[in-house]
């Protein structure tokens, strides 16, 4: 693989900004100095007055994702070109077994999509739809393997979600082994019986779907799950946390000795329920879960990331295009859950996090990288910048204007949520152990090249 040195970069990390190049070799950063010297036939890159940023982790992603009846829309090639040219090098993806299903044949049904597909890297969060025996000595194989996360679910009671015996049987054997467990953290009892009764009344728009998983479901779903992570000493990982009252049911079992982490979303940072009352059914692209919520959520979410209550920022990528939405035109309880965002997840969180001063320029890197390589088994192999780190580099052009369309985005949908916003910077380089796959925004690298990577456990209960 040919060398490449990146020139004169303003370099920031989770904790330093510094001024200097950078030189690739053989897929990782090997020195890092003023006025390098190297040899003949290495590309070089001038970074001058640009920022070079270690490459984005997605810590949330959907891309094969058979769900409520449907199949979200990417294939691992749109979804990596596309969280490519917005900064994103590597992405964690849920693999998800039917609930009678082996997770070893579903291990296999996700490589099947994304070997030989994915142009960056990847690896998988397991979800755990069902635990007995059998799924238990499966998931040990599994861990052994290097995927060292789990997934569960509360909400989707009847298809993914699992009950509290199962919950604390997970939860058991993560801190057995020393993975953390991530959770959608609403009650599906709760929300099974508001969906019944919202119908029964006649309200079947999108406008309802939120007000059938209101914040204090989702909050007494977030309560429950920090319970079993003190209950079993496992660790927790909150996904896709929305509500300020949700938060504050973490920090409460934070401060009680809980292991948990929160991740919030793109999407409940800029976005609120008013989008999903949109007319014509355009609300119903708005619909996922945990819903879009009254904007004033959204300043706890922010602080959040300063106080550090608020450890990781997702996308939760699950495209399902307008036609396939309308299966719930007559009823919200059956539009498929999701909204795309990986491309613009860096991009939207720079604008609206560093650039206003909400979020200090470390923390943005931390949030959007760092931390999900920690929390995950990847560090200092990805999320940061130093010697010996894969040479996954994103380099920064902060002065660069444009505004984001469905008519000019790499995902594979026919809408964007953030349509018509200004994005402040675009990515001009961005590397995949130092390959270069993107250059000003657009993909011009070899598809097929990710990696599926190995990750180590993260801690022992
Ligand atoms: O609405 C969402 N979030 N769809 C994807 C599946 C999930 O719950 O994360
Ligand atoms: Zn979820
Ligand atoms: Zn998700």
């Amino acid at each position: 693989m040919a060398s490449l040195v990146i020139r004169n970069g303003e370099i920031v990390t989770a904790s330093q900004r510094y001024v200097a190049d950078i030189l690739c070799d053989d897929g990782v950063i090997v020195a890092i100095g003023k006025h390098l010297d190297v040899a003949a036939g290495t590309e070089e890159y001038d970074a001058s007055g640009k920022f070079v940023f270690p490459g984005f982790i997605d810590p949330h992603t959907h891309v094969y994702l058979p769900f409520m009846g449907s199949f979200a829309c990417d294939t691992y090639e749109t979804a990596t070109i596309a969280a490519l040219c917005g900064g994103t090098t590597t992405l964690i993806d849920f693999c998800i077994p039917g609930r009678d299903e082996s997770p070893l044949a579903a291990i296999e049904t996700w490589r099947s999509k994304a070997e030989g597909n994915a142009a960056s890297d990847w690896t998988w969060h397991m979800a755990v739809t069902r635990f007995d025996d059998e799924v238990e000595r499966e998931l040990r194989q599994i861990v052994a393997s290097g995927i060292t996360s789990f997934k569960v679910f509360l909400a989707y009671g009847g298809a993914l979600g699992v009950d509290d015996k199962e919950l604390y049987g997970v939860m058991k054997l993560a801190a057995e082994l020393g993975v953390i467990v991530t959770a959608h953290c609403e009650n599906a009892d709760m929300i099974d019986a508001l969906q019944k009764r919202f119908v029964s009344e006649g309200k079947t728009g999108p406008e309802w779907h939120e007000p059938s998983r209101p914040t204090y479901v989702e909050a007494e779903g977030t309560r429950h799950f920090c319970t079993m992570a003190r209950l079993t000493g496992a660790h927790g990982y909150i996904v896709h946390l929305s509500c300020e009252e949700a938060l504050n049911e973490a920090i409460e079992a934070q401060l009680q000795g809980a292991n948990v982490w929160v991740e919030t979303l793109i999407q409940h940072l800029l976005l609120d329920n008013t989008h999903a009352e949109r007319p014509d059914f355009e609300g119903a692209n708005f619909v996922m879960s945990p819903p879009l919520r009254e904007k004033s959520n959204q300043d706890a979410l922010w602080a959040g990331f300063s106080k550090g209550m608020v450890a990781t920022l997702g996308s939760d990528h699950a495209p399902f295009n307008t036609e396939q939405k309308k299966m719930g035109k007559d009823n919200f309880c059956l539009i498929p859950n999701g909204i795309p965002s990986l491309e613009d997840r860096v991009r939207m969180f720079y604008t609206h996090g560093v650039e206003t001063g909400r979020v200090d320029i470390h923390r943005f890197v931390d949030a959007a990288s760092t931390q999900a390589a920690k929390l995950f088994g990847m560090f200092p192999k990805k999320g940061t910048i130093q010697l010996g780190s894969d040479a996954d580099l994103v380099v920064y052009d902060k002065e660069h204007r444009s505004t984001i369309s469905a008519k000019t985005h790499h995902m594979n949908i026919d809408y964007n949520p953030f349509e018509g916003y200004e994005v402040k910077g675009r990515c001009a380089l961005v590397t995949v152990r130092g390959t270069v796959q993107v250059r000003d925004g657009e993909f011009v690298g070899k598809k097929g090249i990710g990696k599926l990577i190995k990750r180590e456990p993260t801690h022992f209960g």
